[in-house]
């Protein structure tokens, strides 16, 4: 009688686990953006996550680059927290101290440690990982069972994985691919008792923008999206973006073929998408799998006539797609709510009914999920980013040779530079009901400040910094000093 008791008891235990512990499959992609027709090519994607949940129309990266902004989603804290600030060791990529600081409180690991979490990782994590001097791929990051890390950064074909801690190199076989057959063979292999987690990080559409040879010239004839800022004079727009040439060639060849490239290399994403969740569906588990599909962060071609990169403070850069689907989550539902990179692990770990850390700054938007209904929002979404100088990645034929306050400049962009030291700023967009406007600030010589007025000015034509009452230029300085510098909760009520 005894032994039955417990083990009925075990039994409705396991039950209410099963039940209790949802399963997630979180898809972030490489670059990816939102505006300039990043998920016109995603018809699967949309349909089955997009039209089967929510789609949050105003997500950010809280910093454009993406070794810094894949720690923030890993882990939940803004990069001044993480000490990631830039995509090499030195700037904390894959570091030791990142190892031993943060890799522990992972979302992976504090699943793992709370409620027994199977976790999977596929795909690109951090742009060092890998490399000897951060221990190799050997080195498998707390708290994943099943791991297959890119090494290095994203790349289509000719790449090395660590499975399992082993390395395993590939010449000819598409990344996205690869990925998507390790998927299936988790769902098809995992203890089904646990409850998962499943990381899947595919390269596109991630420079050298190559799609699957089975989708080349799938959109033939397109060009970079010619935006109301494409091409636009970048007269009342900082340092860098200013700097010459100022005008795009009249041959923009080249953009057009990444615009190509781009949409096409994430056709091979998009089966991949409906690949996992028709395995989920045939394996009984979708009805309790949050699925979730982001980016790391957005992107840019020829906006201000800016070549082509992330890195800065606009719309482009810093918006990104954001779809959930999941138990009880209305289907086809858009909202405006704001939420951003940093919320992405309490979000999962409140999902999972897991405790969240004090440490982290990020704030769950579970409650957001169930609505259907249009919540008012006053917040604030909080963006820095560290500008880069590497003489390295100046061309010899640039005349900018050797300076180490720049970096990327190339020849085929004209030797208009997509980086220097002093495009290092932070911003915060304020989204209320009747208003979002963007307030930046650059650490540079001149203290440059951008505003935009994006409820009437999307493209960011006009910048309003310099028109701005002295309170106004105050108050908003005041909440940016204070992001800055905020922890765990108290970067909650910053006002
Ligand atoms: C990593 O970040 C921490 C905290 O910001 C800092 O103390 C440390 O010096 C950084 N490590 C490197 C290698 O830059
Ligand atoms: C793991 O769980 C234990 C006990 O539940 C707790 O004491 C510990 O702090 C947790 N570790 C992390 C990294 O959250
Ligand atoms: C990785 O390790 C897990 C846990 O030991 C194992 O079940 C799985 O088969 C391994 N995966 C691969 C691709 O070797
Ligand atoms: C991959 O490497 C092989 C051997 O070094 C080379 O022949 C091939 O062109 C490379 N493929 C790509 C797509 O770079
Ligand atoms: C435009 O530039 C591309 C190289 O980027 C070149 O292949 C093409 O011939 C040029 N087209 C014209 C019309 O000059
Ligand atoms: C990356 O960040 C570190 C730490 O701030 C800095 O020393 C290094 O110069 C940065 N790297 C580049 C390429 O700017
Ligand atoms: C930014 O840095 C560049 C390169 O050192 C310099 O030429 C330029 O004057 C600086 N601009 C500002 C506004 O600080």
């Amino acid at each position: 009688m005894l032994t039955a008791g417990i083990l009925f008891h075990t039994f409705i235990m396991l039950m209410a686990n099963t039940m209790a512990h949802p399963n997630f499959v979180l898809i972030i992609t490489d670059d990816q953006d939102l505006l300039l027709d990043g998920l016109v090519p995603m018809k699967n994607t949309l349909k089955l996550i997009a039209n089967e949940g929510k789609t949050f129309q105003n997500a950010f990266v809280n910093t454009p680059i993406c070794c810094p902004s894949r720690s923030t989603i890993l882990t939940g804290k803004y990069a001044h927290n993480t000490g990631v600030t830039n995509n090499t060791v030195s700037g904390n990529c894959s570091s030791k101290y990142w190892q031993e600081q943060h890799e522990p409180s992972s979302i992976a690991a504090l699943l793992k440690n709370s409620s027994g979490y199977l976790n999977f990782y596929a795909g690109k994590y951090l742009n060092r990982y890998g490399f000897d001097d951060v221990g190799g791929t050997k080195h498998i990051p707390k708290g994943y069972d099943w791991w297959i890390g890119l090494k290095g950064n994203s790349r289509y074909y000719n790449y090395t994985l660590s499975v399992n801690g082993t390395a395993v190199s590939h010449n000819a076989d598409y990344l996205t691919d690869v990925l998507a057959a390790h998927s299936l063979d988790f769902l098809e292999n995992r203890a089904p008792d646990k409850p998962f987690f499943m990381t899947i990080a595919p390269p596109a559409p991630h420079a050298p923008f190559t799609p699957a040879k089975r989708h080349e010239n799938a959109f033939p004839g397109t060009k970079a999206l010619r935006t109301p800022s494409f091409n636009e004079t970048p007269s009342d727009k900082h340092w860098l973006v200013g700097m010459t040439p100022t005008t795009l060639p009249a041959n923009v060849t080249i953009l057009d073929g990444i615009q190509q490239g781009r949409l096409e290399s994430l056709l091979a994403v998009d089966e991949l998408v409906k690949g996992i969740i028709t395995k989920l569906k045939d394996s009984d588990v979708l009805d309790n799998t949050y699925i979730i599909f982001t980016s790391d962060n957005g992107f840019h071609i020829g906006q201000f006539t800016q070549p082509w990169d992330k890195r800065q403070p606009y719309e482009t850069d810093i918006r990104i797609p954001f779809l959930i689907s999941g138990p009880k989550i209305p289907k086809r539902t858009l909202t405006k709510y704001p939420v951003s990179a940093v919320d992405i692990a309490p979000t999962i770990l409140d999902l999972a009914d897991v405790n969240i850390p004090s440490s982290m700054d990020g704030k769950s938007f579970k409650s957001q999920l169930f609505s259907s209904a249009e919540i008012p929002t006053n917040d604030f979404i909080f963006v820095e980013y560290w500008g880069e100088g590497a003489p390295k990645t100046i061309d010899a034929r640039c005349p900018w040779k050797g300076d180490d306050e720049l970096s990327e400049c190339s020849l085929d962009q004209w030797c208009k530079c997509q980086d220097s030291r002093n495009n290092t700023y932070s911003c915060i967009i304020e989204l209320t009901q009747s208003q979002q406007m963007k307030f930046c600030e650059f650490e540079d010589e001149q203290a440059f400040r951008e505003t935009y007025d994006l409820m009437i000015d999307p493209y960011e034509l006009k910048n309003l910094a310099y028109e701005l009452s002295e309170d106004v230029v105050r108050r908003y300085q005041d909440i940016v000093r204070k992001f800055k510098t905020c922890q765990g909760r108290n970067c909650y009520t910053l006002e």
